[in-house]
């Protein structure tokens, strides 16, 4: 293989676009160019408006576009012109036939990987960067390998690289890994393949944080790595069930098990679910590859990570019921936040989907506020759990907070963006329906400053203080951590 002078990506999405604009960015001497097979995706990459909002982004994309980065549609010339290639498309849970609800569908990196032998025209180092199932780097192979078979120029290896930047951080992620994972083939040719990739890497990353593995390693250590994660989270949202229940308190439960080096204190905060593309996809993967297997304890094992996720959105969505009396028909409720997680406009699989589902089939009316989020996607997203009559019904989307909270009995938090933070609670309570709740999904606020403006407060995992339930005192400014029944 050549040294690695042009990069093609295909998938200009939420991992092609940064991930290719940090290469471009670290490499001056390399020339990479992001296809798509949506071209108005493109068109918004080659224009003042990225498809996307990451934060950092936009200012790297704008020097980098037009000197050694480049956003294209025509996908066989970026082929034919690359060393390497990036695989950077979704992956995402298959919705029919086989493995339905379970099954990652892989019809577009087998599309991918037809188009590259088709146009390939020379040798290519082919990296699976999307999230896939173990050996799946196989199948690339095989499709790679028929074309060889016919044409003497061609020449293949596939490597797996998969990507761990989140989103909300990934320009930070992306210039400072924890590490960086290349599997390849254990053969003379695979080693030379890994070994013009960790080149690229090194361009800005320490050869210590980039790891080598086998190819199946490095797959199925993307899928442990996302289970992992994803466990702690329903983990520490199960113990906050437990708070609840019994009067202690999450937030410090997560403090003092965390402050155990072994343990660590990240990824400990409770919430209303996990959300995102990639969690939920990515363990339901491992489930189905753990059935396919044969494991069924296995699978089951890391099917109760969802199973707990699902049920702390549901138990969530009660808890505002219940705390409303039992019924919110013709309520109006305040929904601060829809993204999945703060920083970043995408809704795919946000728990406040599932909460507003929940809420809706009890007729609540909802005033939606996202910072980042748009009318129309929340509006779509919605029509697909809920359908579209109810969503013009009982949905309304507002462009600021205290505008969704006006006459809401209830306000309820379900993204951590910083600005809700701050809001002026005093002035919003003045506006609304009395009794007013708050439910903090995301563990932000201050429960005893909300309490002393006259708030019945609700937050994930802990009991709420029945001085205020039981005698209705809230707003006398007596309550908060000195109330004789905390
Ligand atoms: P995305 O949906 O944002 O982008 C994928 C892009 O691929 C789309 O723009 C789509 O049009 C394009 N595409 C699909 N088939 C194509 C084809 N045949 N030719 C050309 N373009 C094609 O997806 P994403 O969030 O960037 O995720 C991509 C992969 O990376 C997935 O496997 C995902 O699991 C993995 N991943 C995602 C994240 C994340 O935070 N989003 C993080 C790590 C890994
Ligand atoms: C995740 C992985 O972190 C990343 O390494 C992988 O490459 C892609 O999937 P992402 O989904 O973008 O990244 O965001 P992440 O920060 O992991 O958050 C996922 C969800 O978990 C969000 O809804 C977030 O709010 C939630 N979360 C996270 C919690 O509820 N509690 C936590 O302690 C951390």
């Amino acid at each position: 293989f050549r040294e690695v002078k042009n990069i093609t990506c295909v998938g200009a999405g939420y991992v092609g676009g940064p991930t290719c604009a940090m290469i471009a960015c670290k490499c001056p001497d390399i020339r990479v160019t992001v296809v798509d097979m949506n071209a108005e995706k493109i068109a918004q990459w080659n224009s003042d408006e990225l498809p996307i909002f990451e934060p950092g982004l936009e200012e790297v994309v704008k020097r980098q576009r037009g000197t050694n980065l480049f956003f294209s549609s025509d996908v066989p010339k970026a082929i034919r012109e690359a060393d390497l290639i990036f695989i950077s498309v979704n992956t995402p849970t298959k919705m029919y036939g086989r493995g339905k609800g379970m099954a990652p569908d892989l019809k577009y990196v087998e599309s991918v990987a037809r188009t590259i032998a088709e146009h390939a025209g020379g040798p290519k180092i082919v990296v699976e960067k999307s999230t896939v199932p173990v050996r799946a780097a196989e199948s690339i192979k095989t499709i790679l390998m028929e074309a060889q078979k016919h044409n003497r120029e061609l020449h293949f290896q596939v490597l797996s690289n998969p990507e761990f930047l989140a989103e909300g951080t990934a320009m930070k992620d992306l210039a400072k890994p924890d590490r960086v994972l290349i599997g390849g083939e254990s053969s003379p040719e695979g080693y030379e393949a890994v070994s013009h990739l960790v080149r690229v890497y090194e361009h800005w990353v320490d050869r210590s944080r980039i790891i080598t593995t086998n190819t199946w390693s490095s797959e199925l250590s993307k899928l442990a790595a996302n289970a992992f994660l994803a466990q702690r989270i329903s983990s520490i949202n199960a113990i906050s069930a437990i708070c609840e229940a019994t009067g202690a308190d999450v937030s410090e439960v997560a403090h003092a098990v965390g402050y155990d080096s072994r343990i660590g204190n990240k990824f400990l905060q409770a919430s209303v679910g996990f959300g995102g593309s990639c969690f939920q996809k990515d363990v339901l993967s491992l489930v189905y590859l753990c059935e396919s297997l044969n494991l069924g304890k296995v699978a089951n094992y890391w099917r109760g990570v969802i199973e707990i996720n699902d049920w702390q959105r549901r138990r969530f969505a009660d808890k505002i019921v219940g705390e409303l009396f039992n019924t919110v028909a013709g309520k109006k409720i305040a929904i601060l936040g829809f993204s999945f997680k703060k920083n970043t406009g995408d809704t795919r699989e946000s728990s406040a989907i599932y909460v507003a589902k929940h809420l809706l089939e009890e007729c609540a009316e909802l005033s939606f506020y996202d910072p980042k989020v748009t009318e129309a996607q929340i509006r779509s997203e919605l029509a697909l759990v809920s359908g579209k009559e109810t969503v013009d019904r009982l949905v309304k989307v507002h462009s600021n907070a205290a505008q969704a909270c006006e006459k809401a009995h209830a306000i309820v938090i379900l993204t951590e963006w910083d600005e809700f933070k701050t809001l002026d609670y005093a002035s919003i309570y003045k506006t609304m329906q009395h009794p007013s709740a708050i439910f903090d999904g995301r563990l932000i606020l201050d429960k005893k400053q909300l309490r002393e403006i006259g708030f019945r407060v609700f937050a994930i995992g802990s009991a709420p203080e029945q001085a205020y339930n039981m005698f209705g005192t809230a707003g006398c400014g007596s309550g908060g951590d000195s109330s004789p029944n905390r």
